[in-house]
């Protein structure tokens, strides 16, 4: 049994404000529902992402000025589907660099490495399974320059506080002069935000309650999913996305391998997910608590997103 899922199904279900947390939304059933939701075009973030990388390749190796080869460590690489017209870009120009892409899941590693081989033989690539920070630890040791990559947007998923602290754990394990590609979501129309999580076609709604579907099969649960429904909602002043599965009626569920019974009454809401979008002034403030200045932001031509890159300070 995994121990930490079990104590945060505890924790959260047992607090006043019931919360799960959204990094257990990623099983491999979860995995799929999110590429699902990469595809959909209300989900506009990835696009955006997208475009960032394939037109503006030469302006983010320019911005680097590394005068060596170097290292481009991406955590949490996924299926590299983003990251795979960065590194065309820089084979087909013969920038020497090394690529090593990181996850934690040894099937994301093995399928990426087995498509980035095939469709481009001349990379030199350094798959790593495993945590990041060790991983970082051993890289960070050699004087080959770095570009850490953090993609996707996966920072707004993180309270503040949480962001800040990761970000500087990134940049106690950075040398001087290595960089970070961070991708970050901008604030924008709230209409737009809102339909990228509150999709017509239940998307989203599937990715929330397939969590409550990995408690049943993993703690045998008695979740009832169609007593449960999703609810989101965008905040255009603080930026913040908040989602939600809520409880269509009051109702009890044993989860049998915990040892514990949870009542819910109607309506009340289990906190998934924070999705944080920014302003420049935020992400300013941010990079500089954890002791990075922004060399250059890269938007993508709707100016909907950003993919920042930060210099680790002195
Ligand atoms: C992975 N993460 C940045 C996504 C987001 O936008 O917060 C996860 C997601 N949740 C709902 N849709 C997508």
């Amino acid at each position: 049994m995994n121990n930490t899922f079990a104590k945060d199904i505890i924790d959260g279900l047992t607090n006043e404000q019931k919360q799960l947390s959204s990094k257990y939304f990623y099983d491999d059933n979860g995995s799929r529902i999110f590429q699902e939701i990469m595809q959909m075009p209300e989900y506009y973030l990835t696009d955006s992402e997208f475009e960032i990388l394939s037109l503006q390749a030469q302006q983010i190796v320019d911005a680097l000025a590394f005068q060596q080869p170097f290292n481009i460590i991406e955590l949490g690489a996924g299926d590299g589907f983003k990251t795979f017209k960065l590194l065309e870009y820089l084979v087909n120009n013969s920038v020497a660099f090394n690529y090593i892409p990181i996850d934690i899941s040894q099937e994301a590693i093995t399928i990426l490495t087995q498509k980035l081989t095939e469709r481009l033989p001349q990379l030199s690539i350094t798959p790593k399974v495993g945590d990041y920070f060790e991983i970082l630890k051993e890289t960070s040791k050699s004087k080959t320059p770095s570009l850490l990559l953090f993609l996707g947007s996966n920072i707004g998923n993180y309270s503040q506080e949480d962001a800040s602290n990761l970000l500087t754990l990134f940049n106690k394990n950075m040398n001087r002069n290595d960089k970070l590609l961070i991708g970050m979501d901008l604030k924008k129309n709230p209409i737009t935000i809102h339909n990228a999580y509150y999709d017509e076609g239940g998307v989203t709604k599937r990715f929330n309650l397939n969590l409550l579907i990995r408690i049943n099969r993993e703690f045998d649960a008695d979740f009832k999913i169609d007593d449960f429904d999703f609810y989101c909602h965008y905040n255009p002043v603080n930026g913040e996305v908040k989602s939600y599965i809520v409880s269509l009626k009051a109702q009890t569920v044993d989860i049998k391998k915990l040892g514990v019974t949870i009542e819910f009454k109607q309506n009340e809401l289990i906190w998934t997910e924070l999705s944080k979008k920014y302003g420049l002034s935020e992400i300013e403030e941010l990079s500089k608590k954890a002791n990075f200045s922004i060399k250059k932001h890269f938007l993508d031509c709707k100016h909907y997103f950003t993919d920042s890159l930060w210099e680790k300070l002195d």
